[in-house]
């Protein structure tokens, strides 16, 4: 089968097509043809070990000291199991199906298999394998970070950053939730942000939410540009600081602020639970959550893929296209 290859960190050239070995499912596996996958911006922090302050030695002993032990990266896909390995009972060949693969990666290629027990689901009718493709990454954050601040209905919750793939997720779920969501972006995106149910949007080219005097309960920071020092006069008592791109000096900070302020920080990196993909699945399949695409890219194309995605600017996710996608 044929796989992009990343043997070495460093910039989209890196990445080659190669001819590799089908994975054969283990006992407890399905193997995937994969239709559709993903770049996230988690990919190209991996590829180019583009790391927060703090985490560039752990991330090298993490992933691999010189590339990553993984040569095959990406973490979401959609596609259709093509057969199992004897155990598995919950899935059989032909299901329509989307998973995420989290740091064990691999979804870069024609197929990949998952143990049947993984975050893999039944893909939502109503979706194609590009939408369902680009369901779990930022589904998945943005509602272990909610579940982590126990958001509440009636809430004021504030998205920096919510055109992005975790914002425009944050959004749909916050909204889900019986929030009240204020998103903060820029103009081009005013628009997009509004129609996912924000019902306040800030242009941050043109006004800085954390000068205005609002407060909010839950403030999910997606761009970096709010640390506690920033966002704390906006933060009500006993509201939380969600805090996606923390360094390790964030990191250490947190229990000390939450200990000595009525304010709480959550940082640190998503947990990825079979339940919550199966609750995005649900949410999907209700129209309540539907993944945002930027653009569609052929697999021979990733590395433009990437280049566009670490421009920063994308509107929720950028798709790679493999099969068909019905
Ligand atoms: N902790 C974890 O487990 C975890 C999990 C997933 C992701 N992350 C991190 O979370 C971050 C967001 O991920 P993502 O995939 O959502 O990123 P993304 O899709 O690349 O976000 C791009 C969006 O950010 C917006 N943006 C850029 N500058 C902004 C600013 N100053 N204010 C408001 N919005 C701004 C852009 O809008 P404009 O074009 O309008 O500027 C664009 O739509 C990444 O750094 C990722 O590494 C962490």
């Amino acid at each position: 089968m044929r796989a992009m290859i990343c043997e070495r960190y460093g910039p989209p050239e890196v990445l080659k097509v190669k001819e590799v070995n089908k994975p054969k499912p283990l006992d407890n596996e399905v193997r995937i043809k994969i239709h559709a996958t993903t770049v996230t911006s988690g990919d190209a922090r991996v590829r180019g070990l583009n790391v927060p302050a703090g985490f560039g030695f752990i991330m090298r002993l993490v992933l691999g000291i010189s590339g990553p032990r993984q040569p095959v990266l990406g973490t979401e896909m959609a596609g259709v199991v093509e057969s199992v390995g004897r155990d598995v009972r919950q899935f059989k060949a032909g299901d329509s199906v989307f998973a995420f693969t989290d740091f064990a990666m691999g979804c870069h290629a024609e197929y990949r298999c998952m143990p049947e027990k993984g975050a893999i689901a039944l893909k939502p009718t109503n979706l194609t394998h590009d939408e369902a493709a680009a369901l779990s990454f930022g589904g998945m954050t943005a509602l272990d970070f909610f579940n982590r601040a126990k958001i509440q209905r009636g809430e004021r919750v504030l998205i920096n950053g919510a055109s992005g793939a975790v914002g425009t997720a944050a959004v749909q779920l916050a909204r889900h939730f019986g929030a009240e969501v204020t998103g903060v972006c820029s103009t081009a995106n005013v628009e997009l942000v509004r129609s996912l149910g924000a019902v306040h949007v800030i242009d941050y080219t043109k006004e800085d939410f954390t000068q205005n005097s609002e407060t909010y309960d839950i403030i999910i920071d997606t761009v970096g540009t709010a640390p506690f020092s920033r966002s704390k006069a906006s933060l009500k008592d006993g509201g939380r600081l969600l805090m996606l791109l923390a360094g390790l000096p964030d990191m250490l900070q947190a229990p000390w602020l939450s200990l000595t302020t009525k304010k709480k920080v959550v940082a640190g990196p998503a947990a990825t639970r079979v339940e919550d993909l199966q609750c995005l699945a649900e949410l999907a399949e209700s129209g309540e959550f539907k993944p945002v695409i930027d653009r569609r890219y052929p697999f021979e194309q990733i590395a433009e893929a990437y280049r566009y995605v670490e421009t920063g600017h994308k509107k929720g996710n950028v798709v790679i296209v493999l099969a068909s996608s019905v």
